[in-house]
C-alpha cells in the first residue's frame, strides 16, 4: 500500500502496548476544515488492510462532508481489534490522547464497532470527540437523521423521475432494517408508501412488522431485488450493488443509507444504462454526519434536522447536473464535492491578520 501516493494529508499510527491499542488515523483533507470521520473498531487481519481501509474511508468523508455543505475536511480512524473483547477503558482513553495530540486537525465520532458511550470515554482525554451521548449534550443516535436524509434524497429522486416528491403509492424495498432502515420505514409509511423489507436478523424484521402491520417482508435480499418495486433502498452493508444485482433489479430508483453501495466504479454506469436513477450513497446518508457536526455548535436537533432537509435540494442538483452532463449521478456528485473543496478550500489562502 503506497501511503504517500494515496492523496491523504497525514497518516498517524498509534500504539500503546499497555492497553493493547493499535490504531491508524488517516486525514485525507483539511481544505474545508478539521477532518471529521468516525472511529471504526474492527479485527483487521493485517496492518496493511487497516491502513487501506482508513485511507479509503477518510477520502469518502472528504466528499461526504463537502457535499453536505459542512466546514469540515475528511478523516477516519480505525482501531485494530475485536470490539466485543478488546474495547476497554484504558484502550479508548489511550486512543483519545492520540486524537488530542492532533490538536483538532482530526475530529472523531462513532462508526461500525463504536458507540456514543465509547465516545464519552474517548472524550475524557480529548476535546475532539463528537457523536456523544445526549446526557453529555451530545447528538445521540445519528441514525435518526441519517434515515431522514435518505428519505429526503428519495423524495428528490421521485421528483426527478416521476415529477412528484411524494412516495405515496410507490413501492419501496428496504434491504436491512437495523437502525437506519427501520427509521426509514417509519418515514415511508407515514408518507403513504408501500414497503417491503428483508433482514438477516428476523428479530429486526419482526420489530418493523409489529410497528407497521401493513409492511411486507421477504426471506432474503436476493428475493427483494427481484420483487417488483419502484425504489430499492440498500440499508445493510457495503457492496450491495454488484453486477448480478444490477442485472435483475426491478426498481427504477436506488436510494438507501448503506455506505459504499457500489461494488465497483463501473456499477454507476451500468445503473444509468439500465435507466435506473442512483442517488449517491454518501450524498443521501449525510444526515448522520450533519447530526454529529451540530454538536460543535451546542447540539440542537431542530437545527440539525433543518440542515439535513437540505439533502433534498443537493440531490436534485446532482440529478439535474448528471442529466445535463450525460454522466451518472455518482460522477456528478463527485464533481460537485470536488468543486466545493477547490473553491471554498481556496479561501484559506487569503491571509488574515494575527
Ligand atoms: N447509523 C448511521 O448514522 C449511519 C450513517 C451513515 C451511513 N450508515 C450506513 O448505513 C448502513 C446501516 O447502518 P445502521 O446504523 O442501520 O446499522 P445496523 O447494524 O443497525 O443495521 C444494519 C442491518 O442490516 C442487516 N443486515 C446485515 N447483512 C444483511 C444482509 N446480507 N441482508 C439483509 N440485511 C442484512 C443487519 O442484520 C442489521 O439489522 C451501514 O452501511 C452504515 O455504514 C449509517
Amino acid at each position: 500500500m503506497d501511503v504517500l501516493a494515496s492523496g491523504a494529508e497525514q497518516v498517524v499510527f498509534c500504539s500503546d502496548p499497555g492497553s493493547g491499542l493499535r490504531a491508524v488515523i488517516a486525514i485525507h483533507s483539511t481544505a474545508l476544515g478539521p477532518a471529521l470521520g468516525g472511529t471504526r473498531f474492527h479485527p483487521y487481519a493485517t496492518e496493511d488492510e487497516a491502513v487501506a481501509d482508513a485511507l479509503r474511508l477518510a477520502r469518502a468523508m472528504s466528499y461526504k462532508n463537502s457535499l453536505a455543505g459542512l466546514d469540515l475536511g475528511g478523516g477516519k480512524a480505525v482501531v485494530i481489534g475485536d470490539p466485543r473483547t478488546d474495547k476497554t477503558e484504558p484502550l479508548l482513553r489511550a486512543y483519545g490522547r492520540f486524537v488530542e495530540a492532533l490538536g483538532g486537525r482530526y475530529l472523531t465520532a462513532c462508526d461500525v464497532g463504536t458507540t456514543n458511550a465509547d465516545l464519552d470515554v474517548v472524550a475524557r482525554e480529548t476535546r475532539f470527540a463528537h457523536g456523544r451521548s445526549e446526557v453529555y449534550g451530545g447528538c445521540g443516535d445519528s441514525s435518526v437523521l441519517t434515515a431522514f436524509g435518505v428519505f429526503q434524497g428519495m423524495r428528490a429522486a421521485a421528483q426527478h423521475r416521476w415529477g412528484t416528491s411524494s412516495l405515496a403509492g410507490r413501492t419501496v424495498a428496504v434491504a436491512g432494517v437495523g437502525k437506519v432502515g427501520s427509521w426509514l420505514v417509519d418515514r415511508l409509511v407515514a408518507d403513504g408508501a408501500d414497503v417491503v423489507v428483508t433482514d438477516v436478523d428476523t428479530a429486526a424484521v419482526e420489530r418493523v412488522l409489529a410497528r407497521h402491520p401493513g409492511v411486507d417482508a421477504v426471506s432474503d435480499t436476493e428475493t427483494l431485488v427481484r420483487t417488483p418495486a419502484d425504489v430499492y433502498a440498500p440499508c445493510a452493508l457495503g457492496g450491495a450493488l454488484d453486477d448480478e444485482t444490477v442485472a435483475v433489479l426491478s426498481a427504477e430508483v436506488v436510494c438507501g443509507g448503506a455506505n459504499n453501495q457500489l461494488a465497483h466504479e463501473g456499477i454507476a454506469e451500468q445503473l444509468t444504462k439500465r435507466g435506473i436513477l442512483y442517488a449517491p450513497d454518501y450524498l443521501v446518508n449525510a444526515g448522520g454526519v450533519i447530526q454529529v457536526e451540530d454538536e460543535r455548535h451546542g447540539f440542537s436537533f431542530a437545527r440539525a434536522e433543518a440542515k439535513a432537509a437540505g439533502i433534498y435540494d443537493v440531490a436534485l442538483r446532482v440529478f439535474e447536473a448528471a442529466a445535463a452532463e450525460g454522466v451518472s449521478p455518482a460522477v456528478a456528485a463527485d464533481r460537485l464535492a470536488e468543486e466545493r473543496i477547490r473553491s471554498v478550500g481556496r479561501l484559506a489562502t487569503i491571509r488574515l491578520p494575527r
